[in-house]
């Protein structure tokens, strides 16, 4: 039965009235890496992980970084994963049918979740919209120019025509749209399994060209030189928010995830291999434009102009620099992709499970509501430039209400569910999958950091961004 199970779709428990249906899943132990792998990796590290490090202490911010992703994300992960598995539901579904007792409204960390990938989509959707029209502006060659003004002003362009943003947000929708449509193990596995072994290859060839050119040295130097002076408490915090955003955990995508794993898949063995792969990736993207940074006497920004201004400048300083442009930006493309797809798999899950639309048309559902909701992000640097909510734009209050807010919330009652309420026997069974793994220590060190360690820590994140403690 178990084996037969594996590798066939699940079937859940008939509703009342309901016949049994099946559900998609992944196939294969490799596509389960794949496709996690995938909804790791992305912006984050291409973007948010390389400047972040840069600009708050190099190696020092790792090691406070690798910290929180050991004590806080991949404990939370590896507790969404065992959650979506047992229950074999979409987000909200998991935590109605795992909650001990019907009135307690555990299934708000799905509704959250759900939320949150509204939230996440429409700015992301937007920056990988800039990345989808560079692939196409470096094809067409006319974004490179060793003046940062030139590049700038390129940029500039972009985000300030409502009509361009518009159109690459919609095309970026349109895309992982189609490959939701096709199914869980026909679209997103299929998908990941090819994408994510392109995204190394790529990234290891612009390493080696940006580690080869005369002066790369200095941008290593900036990258892994240790400064603890720079770790103020606020830094601590910020790399703890990274920690959240970058394993994609907090907000019901891992559960989500969770639950088309097989039930022979090593759940703290994956998640331990994605935060390795996932933090490989970073590192060799800090790698790959750092030292052709330096190398060709670029300041290193941080923020949207480090990749989208400096690397073109950068890339038209070097000889064939067109084609590494090229490659750059697919590989910036695939990344983002991956991670768009676990997203939007959330609420269309939710949609396909619990309402009479079936996966096709819950994904245009959600298709059509993104286009709506994300223009107002799209927007958000030019005709809504404008209009701000608390100081900031449509763009930044999303990225704020959920990186800041409903990720590390959602993190907390999640440690909180697996800690206090789930309990040890029910932990044991499902991370061993029942008892045929050995590892009862990796067990029983988890469940101690998620009954103490991760909420105290997450709680401190939480009450900073609140504003409610000051350190
Ligand atoms: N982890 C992805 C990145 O680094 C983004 C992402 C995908 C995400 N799914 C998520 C972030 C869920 C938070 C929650 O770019």
């Amino acid at each position: 039965m178990s084996e037969i199970e594996s590798s066939t779709p699940h079937e859940i428990p008939a509703q009342a009235g309901t016949p049994p249906t099946k559900r998609d899943s992944f196939t294969s132990k490799l596509g389960v890496i794949a496709a996690t792998l995938g909804s790791a990796v992305g912006l984050g590290n291409i973007w948010k992980f390389p400047s972040m490090t840069g600009t708050n202490g190099g190696a020092a911010f790792i090691i406070i970084y690798l910290i929180c992703t050991l004590l806080v994300s991949v404990p939370v992960m590896i507790t969404e994963l065992m959650l979506g598995r047992t229950a074999r539901a979409n987000a909200i579904t998991t935590y109605q049918r795992l909650s001990p007792k019907k009135s307690q409204p555990w299934w708000l960390i799905g509704a959250s979740g759900v939320l949150a990938a509204f939230l996440i989509l429409a700015f992301y959707t937007e920056v990988a919209g800039w990345v989808f029209a560079y692939v196409a502006k470096a094809i067409g060659g006319n974004i490179l120019s060793t003046d940062p003004e030139a590049t700038s002003a390129v940029f500039g362009k972009l985000i300030t025509s409502p009509g361009e943003s518009l159109m690459w947000q919609w095309i970026v929708l349109a895309w992982i749209s189609l490959i939701i449509i096709l199914g869980v193990s026909k679209g997103i596995e299929r998908m990941t399994k090819r994408l994510m072994p392109a995204l190394f290859v790529i990234l290891v060839i612009v390493c080696v060209r940006s580690l080869t050119l005369p002066g790369a040295i200095d941008g290593v130097e900036f990258l892994f030189k240790p400064d603890f002076s720079r770790i103020t408490p606020g830094v601590f915090l910020a790399a703890m928010g990274l920690a959240f955003f970058k394993l994609s955990v907090g907000m019901g995508t891992m559960t989500t995830y969770g639950s088309y794993y097989g039930d022979d898949q090593d759940i703290p063995g994956s998640a331990l291999k994605v935060m390795l792969s996932d933090l490989s990736v970073s590192i060799l993207a800090g790698l790959a434009i750092f030292p052709a940074v330096f190398a060709f006497g670029f300041k290193p920004d941080s923020g949207p102009s480090l990749l989208f201004i400096t690397l073109p400048a950068v890339f038209a300083s070097m000889p064939f620099g067109q084609f590494f442009m090229i490659l750059f930006s697919i590989l910036a493309a695939i990344a983002a992709t991956g991670a768009m797809l676990s997203l939007m798999e959330v609420p269309v899950s939710y949609l396909a499970e619990r309402t009479k639309l079936n996966r096709t048309q819950a994904t245009i559902l959600t298709f059509v509501l993104l286009a709506a909701f994300g223009a107002t992000a799209a927007l958000s640097n030019s005709l809504l430039a404008d209009v701000k909510i608390a100081g900031k734009t449509f763009f930044d209050l999303y990225d704020f209400i959920s990186s800041s807010l409903l990720l590390p919330i959602g993190g907390f009652f999640l440690a909180v569910f697996a800690g206090w309420v789930w309990g040890y026997p029910k932990v044991r069974d499902s991370l061993s999958n029942h008892g045929v793994l050995k590892n009862e220590k990796a067990i029983k060190a988890y469940y101690q950091i998620v009954r103490y360690v991760a909420p105290v820590l997450i709680l401190l994140v939480l009450l900073n961004g609140l504003g409610l403690i000051k350190w």
